[in-house]
């Protein structure tokens, strides 16, 4: 259990500079310089008054509560914007101080409302604390005079209230928005008594640019800006500190709790990923967890058109058991199998490829990152040696020139897009290389430099076009290549081709040559050049070789191994890193340590007591094909809706429905249980104690805020499978489960939930070298010593835009949805997304007679599907775009099975194809009015 209060010292920290010494109170203390007077008493033991001040906030000094006399100085200076300096000595609480303070409140409370009592702040409102502290006694003003209580409330906002009669027009939510956030969402409106915040231009918070990020509501000292939930369950009064279950970002947040019931989640302040900040996501959609769409009672069924049997949990672990042990008798130990979950923990992740390999005795074991960042794994293992990107989140505020490939951090990972756009309105210098215009390329106080434009599939022409005019205008760094890296020779040369200049691959590429060299140029000569990437780089045919040109460019720029650079996938869901780390692909033991090789297999031998196949085993696409074939019959599928996830759905349900046996375990009825002869209710973050590792290799806490719903643990319901199927498998707690991890994975041998209380959350690799983890790789030298080059020419995908199908379609997501929807669309968040829609660019829509708000068919040569179309220019004509969080949608029905030469991961991101008017949009219901309810539901 964590203080529901942190501390807060007023200003932020100050870090690096000389020390100096002061004295406040009598009191000596030594603090950077720069440090403000408050900060300076805050670190001393003496709390100033203060309403204005926060020190998530640069100090703005408006209230003039935390007014403090300095010796030799004039006046009463704000201690919020006033820098120690070397021997000041500081008195906070003069009679002359005491005063002043008293009646700036005074005036305050004058125009607030007295319902202390009966408000959804009372006890944890820094208006009334201060009143208290400053010793508030009478109110000689009165209330009768000018005020603000009649103020409009703004309840627009799914998730917060905005009460303007309470807000004292301190502007933190503003600077919260500005500063934190970046959305710039927020205004002062107005001057003196009639100064108010305003969304927007007078618009509601809904109606405005606001994300529902939450900041500002954080910030707020007062009950202006309240959570719903607050307001209606009332204050908490515990909390619980635990990790964010949506995306890789890893957020740490405090699940604050009345009795047993979560009230709400609050950002943790010392989270070493957020630092205090979240998305609307992780702060506010987390009602998913009590839905009463939750299946909380084990069920089986014999064939999947019978319906669902609920059983007791022993029955239900029975009949796995016993129909997988079948399978394996009649068809051997290759036709069973299990898909791992990138949104479970790493505990849970470690025993469902142990069961596999050690009950199930295959090697069948795959992952859902199999679909999205396995390209990451191998190229980043090619080159650099180790399958994780180089960097922490940290980091980015030392870079110069920022590169984001492939990915749109403002929707997918928001949190880390704060960040990233903090260091860019610092002057950071921005090249986006994207077929869409995502919110990064134009955003308030954002501009990029480069925005190359590409065509979807083109990636690795632009990538080698980049590296093309970095080493033939000499602009490579030959000492680092010289001292720690291998192959440049040979890479050169091919890189230097003609065939891979700007100029030859514009057409093809889409991007004008002179914005390439321009990029190139910006890139290279950055003193700290950084790369980000995301889906839209791995989801290729060519995938591995587009992680490996990054790699290239960037190891012949020298951006490898210190602040600043580095090589950083932005992964999608909440434990991509992890569950690739515990050893949940086929061909690979924890640490990403290859099945075939004799030694490490003798490690799990000898540990798990059993032996181990030497060969790889089947991969996602390989057990569908299997199944088809017959030879692959039993498939256990931890919480991964495959049905809809997984590319050429129609593909993957005829290899489901192929199956004898498919056992899914999840929190609500997917469509992948739809196929499903036994389903075993999983638990929700909130019920769960384990850890999560995210994107910049921190492995987070994950701490239980409540028992699970359905009365276990998923790291044990799987350790009873393993266990009823012959091969014991027991643990008391998932410390135990990590304490193996550790034994067993070099990479996480310093590991433990000890430390992790201790540290708060580590880094891997974390061992007898690296004891508190390692917040960037390959500092000294590269995992695999040198550092590698590898040549990587472009090889076109063979999905090409033809007559019948002329459009290329890509994917991504949206802010407020997650995956496939089955968390998100149950909850509030809702209110911003409400379908898929297809974005189409003007010309594209015109030539089709398509306009907004119409339904279209969207068709490829695997599939079709219907959605409703959104006219929108920042896609290039050509290519259309979609996100695909709602099955009635399906939009994985059109997607193919193309996939990563290396790694298998499906060609998402460029699917060839055609769309045609179904519907119009009904625009005048009078017009239409016979078409009846259907074509009112599709009003505009
Ligand atoms: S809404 Fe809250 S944070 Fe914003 S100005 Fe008013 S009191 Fe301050
Ligand atoms: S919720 Fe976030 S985006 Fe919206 S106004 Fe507040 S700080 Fe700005
Ligand atoms: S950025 Fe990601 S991890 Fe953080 S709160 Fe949002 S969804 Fe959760
Ligand atoms: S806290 Fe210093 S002026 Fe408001």
């Amino acid at each position: 259990m964590s203080l529901l209060k942190e501390p807060d010292f007023g200003t932020p920290a100050k870090e690096g500079a000389a020390t100096i010494s002061l004295e406040v109170d009598g009191l000596p203390v030594s603090v950077p310089e720069g440090t403000s007077v408050m900060r300076a008493a805050a670190l001393a033991g003496v709390d100033i008054p203060k309403l204005c001040a926060t020190d998530r906030l640069d100090a703005f000094g408006s209230c003039r509560l935390c007014l403090v006399e300095i010796d030799g100085r004039r006046g009463t200076p704000a201690s919020c914007t006033t820098p120690a300096a070397d021997g000041m000595v500081v008195r906070t609480q003069t009679p002359k101080v005491a005063r002043l303070r008293e009646n700036v409140m005074e005036l305050y409370i004058s125009d607030h409302p007295l319902d202390c009592l009966t408000c959804g702040a009372n006890g944890d409102c820094e208006l009334q604390d201060m009143a208290g502290a400053v010793g508030l006694r009478q109110v000689r003003y009165g209330y009768e005079g000018e005020n603000h209580f009649d103020a409009i409330k703004d309840q627009s906002n799914p998730y917060f209230d905005f009460d303007p009669s309470k807000c004292i027009v301190c502007s933190r939510c503003v600077r919260a928005c500005d500063e934190i956030q970046g959305t710039f969402a927020l205004t002062i409106e107005g001057r003196g008594f009639a100064s108010k915040v305003s969304p927007g231009a007078g618009e509601s918070f809904m109606d405005s640019e606001c994300v529902s990020c939450g900041a500002c509501v954080q910030a707020c000292p007062t009950a202006t800006l309240q959570e719903r939930s607050v307001i209606e369950l009332g204050m908490p009064s515990r909390s619980v500190i635990t990790t964010c279950a949506y995306c890789g970002v890893g957020c740490s947040f405090k699940a604050e709790l009345r009795g047993d019931e979560l009230v709400r989640m609050v950002p943790h302040k010392d989270g070493g990923a957020n630092e205090g900040h979240s998305c609307v996501k992780g702060r506010f959609a987390f009602g998913y967890a009590t839905h009463p769409d939750r299946v909380l009672r084990p069920m089986v069924r014999e064939k999947i058109t019978d319906p669902w049997r609920e059983v007791e949990w022993e029955e239900a672990i029975g009949t796995v058991a016993r129909r997988m042990l079948e399978i394996r008798r009649l068809h051997g130990a290759g036709a069973i199998g299990a898909i791992t979950s990138s949104r479970c923990t790493n505990e849970e992740v470690y025993v469902v490829q142990k069961m596999v390999r050690a009950a199930f005795g295959s090697n069948n074991v795959d992952t859902c990152a199999r679909v999205c960042h396995s390209p990451t794994g191998y190229g980043l293992k090619q080159t650099f040696g180790e399958s994780a990107g180089t960097q922490d989140f940290r980091s980015v505020a030392q870079a110069d020139v920022i590169m984001v490939i492939g990915v749109n951090p403002t929707d997918g990972h928001p949190v880390f897009a704060s960040r990233m756009k903090q260091r860019i309105r610092q002057g950071a210098r921005l090249i986006v290389i994207d077929p869409r215009r995502i919110d990064l390329v134009r955003s308030p106080h954002i501009t990029a430099d480069h925005h190359l434009q590409l065509n979807p599939g083109t990636n690795v022409a632009v990538v080698n076009a980049i590296a093309h005019v970095v080493v033939t205008e000499g602009l490579v760094d030959e000492s680092f290549i010289a001292a720690r890296c291998e192959g440049f020779d040979e890479w050169a040369e091919f890189i230097s081709r003609e065939e891979n200049s700007p100029e030859a691959v514009q057409q093809l590429t889409g991007v004008p040559a002179a914005e390439v060299r321009a990029a190139a140029r910006l890139y290279a000569q950055a003193s700290n050049g950084a790369i980000y990437y995301g889906l839209g780089v791995t989801e290729h045919s060519q995938g591995s070789t587009m992680v490996m040109g990054m790699a290239n460019l960037a190891m012949a720029c020298g951006n490898i191994g210190r602040d600043g650079v580095g090589v950083n996938p932005l992964r999608g869901q909440n434990n991509v890193q992890g569950s690739c780390d515990m050893g949940s692909f086929p061909h690979e033991l924890s640490g990403y340590r290859h099945v075939s090789d004799d030694a490490v297999r003798q490690v799990f031998e000898n540990l798990w007591g059993t032996t181990l196949l030497p060969e790889p085993g089947l991969r996602i696409p390989n057990m569908f094909d299997a199944a088809l074939e017959g030879t692959f019959r039993g498939l256990f599928v931890h919480g991964e809706d495959i049905a809809q996830s997984d590319p050429n759905v129609g593909h993957v349900t005829a290899a489901l429905s192929a199956m004898e046996l498919v056992v899914v375990q999840d929190l609500f009825i997917n469509e992948t249980a739809k196929f499903a002869h036994v389903f075993l209710p999983g638990a929700s973050f909130l019920e769960k104690d384990g850890t999560f590792t995210n994107a910049e290799r921190r492995i987070n806490r994950v701490r239980a805020v409540m028992k699970p719903k359905s009365g276990r643990h998923e790291w044990d319901i799987v350790c009873q499978v393993a266990t009823a199927m012959g091969y014991p498998m027991h643990y008391d707690h998932p410390r135990q489960i990590m304490d193996e991890i550790a034994t067993v994975t070099p990479t996480f041998a310093g590991v433990s939930f000890e430390r992790l209380e201790q540290a708060g959350s580590i880094q891997w690799p974390c061992d007898a070298d690296a004891p508190d983890g390692t917040p960037i790789m390959h500092v000294e030298s590269f995992t695999r010593g040198k550092g590698r080059f590898v040549p990587t020419p472009f090889v076109p995908t063979e999905e090409r835009s033809t007559r019948r199908f002329p459009l290329i379609l890509t994917t991504g997501r949206i802010l407020s949805q997650y995956n496939v929807g089955a968390q998100t669309r149950r909850t509030a968040n809702i209110a911003w997304h409400q379908e898929d829609l297809l974005e189409i660019h003007p010309h594209d829509a015109e030539d089709r007679g398509i306009t907004d708000g119409d339904e279209v068919t969207l068709a490829s040569r695997v599939g079709q599907t219907k959605l409703r179309a959104k006219i929108s220019d920042r896609m290039p004509t050509g290519v259309v775009y979609t996100t695909f969080h709602y099955p009635v949608t399906g939009a994985n029905v059109v997607t193919t099975e193309n996939s990563d030469w290396a790694t298998n991961c499906p060609e998402y991101k460029v699917t060839a194809v055609q769309v045609a008017l179904a519907r119009p949009a009904v625009r005048d219901r009078t017009a239409h009015a016979q078409d009846g309810v259907l074509a009112v539901e599709l009003v505009d």
